[in-house]
């Protein structure tokens, strides 16, 4: 049994903050213990120190907070080469951007570069786990899970359904994509870390049959998840009313088709009305709240007190190349601004479990990582708490740990994670 041990300040969640109050664990100089790749124990050094093993070797990070690797609940790998394009809102954004870089993806060379490039880019900002999209292309799916599996990640992915609304060499065929998802949920889920996601990219880009067809096969394979997107954007929403006069809202064309239920992740839900967050709360399915994404593309600010109010479960997304960085710091950034602006203060303890611990229970993977408690799986990360000249400055003073944390969210980007870990193995350094 190989052991290692980790020197640090250490910090993790161990519940939600907010129903929990301070809900989480911080050693200002702690030990973490990993054996086989799961955590044996994490806790004050002087402590854990006598318990080592004679021949464990001890790094010794000064100067670095070791905390859970971060969970990013909604990414699209095949738009990395779009993100920062300049233009209108989601619907034009879709057709002159994404559709385009999308159809790229027949390419099987396409596929493994680019998705090659995408697993080194999450590790790069310290995000060990993600709920991500592919394009139409079975070959998508099976390029970012070879590349996961080769990190040995827990990932969540799938091939995107669409059969109307977008050019033609992006839809499925007459099956509606039901062999290639039968294909890949058989290939890659549950086998290693990896699970799939029945993906229909959104209401818009599927007949009522091709959503009929992806909740029989939710319907037969009860433990894959189901991933796609809702009320982001208003013109978005105008369209699924005029598309789909019959539904209630846009929540009831999903539930409709039987793709509503505790494996649901709803990427956005920006305009959400009381009825659709009681039925979503009721459900058990969540929300991936996407800031740099919807102040992009200009979609709107999310409603957190609302989403609370009705204990919706929720946690956050990069909705990479809608989105604007890959940092889940950046992203707990942007979400204390839009929360600012809607009059709430988020607080740091509530951002860092919505990018990690909230991430993990909303992608139901809480059982394996999201912290540091014994037994989790060991996907870390160690930030620099002197990354830049400003971050160094601004730290040395803090005293409090929220205060740290905070300013550590609002400063920090990709350039403070010095390494990242998985399953205890170091899988990038900077
Ligand atoms: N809605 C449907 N497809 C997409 C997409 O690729 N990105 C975003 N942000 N919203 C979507
Ligand atoms: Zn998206």
């Amino acid at each position: 049994m190989v052991q290692k041990a980790y020197r640090a300040q250490i910090f993790h969640l161990l519940g939600d903050p907010y129903l929990a109050g301070d809900a989480f664990e911080y050693f200002k100089d702690g030990l973490l213990v990993v054996e086989d790749g799961h955590v044996k124990a994490v806790g004050p050094y002087r402590k854990l120190v006598k318990t080592l093993r004679t021949k464990t070797k001890i790094k010794h990070y000064k100067n670095h907070l070791i905390m859970p690797g971060f969970i990013d609940t909604h990414i699209h790998f095949p738009q990395v080469d779009i993100i920062g394009s300049y233009g209108r809102q989601l619907m034009d954004w879709l057709q002159d951007y994404t559709f385009p870089a999308e159809a790229a993806f027949i390419e099987p060379k396409i596929c493994k570069e680019t998705a090659r490039f995408f697993i080194q880019e999450l590790l790069r900002n310290g995000t060990t786990s993600a709920l991500v999209f592919g394009t139409v292309h079975e070959g998508s799916a099976d390029a970012v899970f070879m590349e996961a599996k080769r990190k040995s990640m827990r990932l969540i992915a799938g091939k995107v359904l669409m059969d109307r609304g977008a050019p033609k060499n992006l839809l499925d065929g007459k099956d509606m994509g039901r062999a290639a998802t039968t294909r890949l949920i058989k290939k890659w889920h549950g086998k290693d870390r990896l699970g799939y996601a029945i993906t229909p990219r959104f209401a818009p880009t599927s007949t009522p049959q091709q959503l009929a067809m992806a909740g029989m096969l939710k319907a037969q394979n009860p433990t894959v998840h189901v991933h796609t997107h809702m009320c982001e954007n208003k013109d978005e929403i105008k369209t699924v009313s005029k598309l789909f006069p019959e539904a209630s809202d846009y929540l009831d064309v999903y539930e409709k088709h039987g793709l509503v239920g505790n494996k649901t992740v709803l990427a956005h839900g920006v305009h959400l009305s009381t009825s659709m967050c009681k039925r979503i709360s009721a459900s058990g399915a969540g929300l991936a709240l996407c800031p740099t994404s919807n102040m992009f593309i200009g979609s709107g600010l999310f409603n957190l007190a609302q989403i609370r109010r009705h204990k919706v479960f929720h946690a956050l997304g990069t909705d990479i190349g809608g989105g604007t960085s890959f940092s889940l710091l950046t992203t707990m950034s942007a979400a204390y601004s839009v929360c600012q602006l809607r009059d709430l203060s988020l607080s740091s303890m509530d951002a860092f479990y919505m990018a990690t611990l909230g991430g993990a229970k909303l992608l139901g993977m809480d059982g394996y990582v999201g912290n540091l408690e014994p037994g989790k799986e060991a996907d870390f990360v160690a930030l620099d708490l002197k990354a830049t000249p400003l971050i160094a400055r601004r730290l040395k003073g803090i005293k409090r740990i929220k205060a740290l944390m905070f300013a550590i969210m609002i400063l920090g980007d990709e350039h403070m994670i010095s390494e990242t870990f998985v399953m205890g193995k170091s899988v990038y350094k900077q």
